[in-house]
């Protein structure tokens, strides 16, 4: 029998993975009970999963999750209240059809603001109504920070439409209908990159400073063989820990390709690239361990190899960027992590 993940780290934090609805029944819900204490959906819980039109909910595939995760004692986070990406266009059009970013008369554009920002306010607060009870961590808004885009802020239509009033409003819309128990998070990729960390850093003091209640930073952790090192990772954590917030690693991931390399390994992943898949893993593990106050938790991005959002991303070929491989046995670097 090997060692359980989750119960490996009894001690440090929890581990959880992302999962669809469809994982639930099956050889993947047998892998997930045996070694995850937390569970986020990948997509079911996202904004056009839950208010595909204004007013009319779906709940049945984020309901199945949550259930499942009752059942069997796990924990769950939210992903994620506000998002540029899988969001319904109707958040944006103005009463009379048309896009609100387009507009141009300076009357029109507070009014637009205006009812966008109570959009936004009565669907998070009736998700976070329903859901309160059984989740604990909650991203309330995902991706913010661009640096490449003015003043290092996304310029989605949330930004444009509404500058940082958006986050505002979702941080203390949430904290209102969840109550003070529920953990509220900024999340967002590369995190651990000094220049979009420190915007980061500075949008998340400047909400402190005015009360928007922010609890946390998700640092989503998609990374590769080589990049980012390990200490950044962990600087990036001390860094917000500082500010008194929860840190939680919310997508970790570790592609077998560098960045902007587009070339595939083969059908078969070669012995080598494993081996130094699970010294990085052992090595992030290792250093996480031994610094166990900065975060709550490690969310995998993914349970096994046979379902990976990296298949497709770039290029579709063989990625293998998770602890089980595609046939659901332990890999090389599941022994990395548990090992200790
Ligand atoms: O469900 C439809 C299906 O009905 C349709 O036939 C099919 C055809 O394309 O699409 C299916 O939807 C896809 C969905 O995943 C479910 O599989 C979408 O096209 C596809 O875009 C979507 O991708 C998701 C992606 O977010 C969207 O941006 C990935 O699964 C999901 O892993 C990924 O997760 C994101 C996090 O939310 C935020 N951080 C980065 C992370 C990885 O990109």
């Amino acid at each position: 029998e090997v060692p359980r993940l989750a119960a490996a780290y009894a001690d440090y934090f929890r581990i959880g993975a992302a999962v669809e609805p469809d994982q639930l029944e099956g050889p993947a819900a047998e892998l997930l009970k045996r070694h995850v204490n937390w569970l986020v959906a990948e997509n079911a819980m996202k904004p056009d999963a839950m208010e595909p039109a204004e007013g009319s909910f779906t709940w049945e595939r984020a309901d199945r999750i949550v259930d499942f995760a009752k059942e069997n004692g796990m924990e769950l986070r939210f992903h994620t209240l506000v998002w540029h990406s899988q969001t319904p266009d109707w958040f944006f059009r103005d009463e009379a059809g048309g896009a609100m970013v387009d507009e141009t008369d300076p009357s029109r554009r507070e009014a637009n603001k205006k009812l966008l920002l109570k959009r936004l306010d009565s669907f998070v607060t009736t998700v976070v109504s329903r859901y309160k009870q059984d989740i604990t961590s909650w991203d309330v808004v995902n991706e913010v920070i661009e640096p490449g885009d003015p003043d290092g802020m996304r310029a989605s239509n949330w930004y444009k439409i509404t500058g940082t009033g958006f986050i505002e409003t979702a941080f203390r819309a949430a904290r209102k209908a969840g109550g003070p128990d529920i953990k509220l998070y900024i999340n967002d990729y590369n995190t651990e990159d000094p220049v979009k960390r420190d915007i980061l850093y500075g949008l998340v003091k400047d909400m402190l400073e005015k009360g928007v209640p922010i609890d946390g930073v998700g640092h989503q952790t998609h990374i590769n063989l080589e990049y980012p090192a390990t200490e950044r990772i962990i600087e990036s954590l001390e860094l917000f820990h500082t500010l008194g917030l929860d840190n939680q690693i919310t997508e970790l991931d570790m592609s077998l390709y560098v960045y902007n390399d587009l070339s595939d390994v083969g059908p078969e992943v070669p012995g080598d690239i494993l081996q130094r898949q699970a010294e990085r893993y052992g090595e992030l593990f290792a250093a996480l361990r031994a610094r166990k106050e900065l975060l709550s938790g490690v969310m995998f991005w993914g349970i096994a190899d046979d379902h990976t959002w990296l298949s497709t991303f770039p290029v579709a070929r063989t990625e293998a960027p998770l602890l089980f491989d595609r046939q659901h046995q332990p890999k090389p670097a599941f022994q990395a992590v548990t090992g200790f």
